[in-house]
């Protein structure tokens, strides 16, 4: 097992997203039993913003010459989807931002959502070419935007389904801790749901590390 664990919140570890995000990791490597998964961590926040190199050449009709490839947003886009390829498993931490992905997660998607390599154009629209593998994103919300309670659109859910799906990614799970701006008691009982939703997973059950 080799675990691919985003990480997009500005607060990092001491996010709410970051936390929620180790529940899923724990039921991971409970999975794996006495094979210790890889866990390569990324942090989507110090990625670059993708360069004109990279624009020009996902807009050209082929990959431009080998040393405009080997520099650049186009090497650091390589590399992530190295990590993407190589992960049995991914697992993504995000706030929501305005109703959506934050613009780090939307930097990495830029990274890895790309013509010629990950996607290809086909007559039936954009075709993924990746393996599908289990992603599962761990969301983080100042008030609620899945439940009866929500009083804001969710832009966030059905584009991260729409564009990992882009690449083939198509099993993809959201837990939520929603509700973190409406004082510490309900944050206590978002992350019981949270915690009690990953728990019945199916493919998360199994004993979680006491750690
Ligand atoms: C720039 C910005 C925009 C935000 N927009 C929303 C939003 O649209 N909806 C929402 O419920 N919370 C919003 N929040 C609140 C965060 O989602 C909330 O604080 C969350 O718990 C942060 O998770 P983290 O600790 O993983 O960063 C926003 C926060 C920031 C900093």
């Amino acid at each position: 097992m080799s675990i691919l664990h985003i990480t997009c919140s500005p607060r990092g570890r001491h996010s709410e997203s970051y936390r929620l995000s180790q529940r899923i990791l724990d039921r991971l490597i409970a999975a794996a039993g006495d094979s210790k998964p890889e866990i390569v961590e990324i942090d989507a926040t110090a990625l670059p913003h993708v360069d004109q190199d990279y624009a020009a050449a996902l807009s050209a009709s082929a990959d431009p010459a080998d040393d405009i490839l080997a520099r650049g947003a186009l090497r650091q886009s390589a590399q992530l989807i190295q990590a993407l390829q190589d992960a049995t498993h991914i697992v993504i931490a995000t706030p929501m931002h305005n109703f959506t992905v934050p613009s780090s997660l939307k930097v990495w998607i830029d990274h890895v959502v790309r013509v010629r390599s990950t996607f290809r154009i086909t007559p039936e629209g954009k075709t993924g070419n990746l393996p599908d593998r289990p992603v599962y994103v761990a969301i983080s919300s100042g008030g609620e935007f899945s439940s009866g309670a929500a009083r804001q659109p969710d832009f966030l859910t059905p584009y991260l389904k729409h564009v990992l799906g882009t690449v083939g990614l198509q099993t993809v799970t959201f837990f939520s801790v929603e509700g973190t701006a409406r004082g510490e008691d309900a944050l206590q009982a978002a992350r019981r749901r949270a915690d009690a939703d990953i728990a019945a997973h199916p493919s998360l059950a199994g004993q979680a590390h006491a750690w």
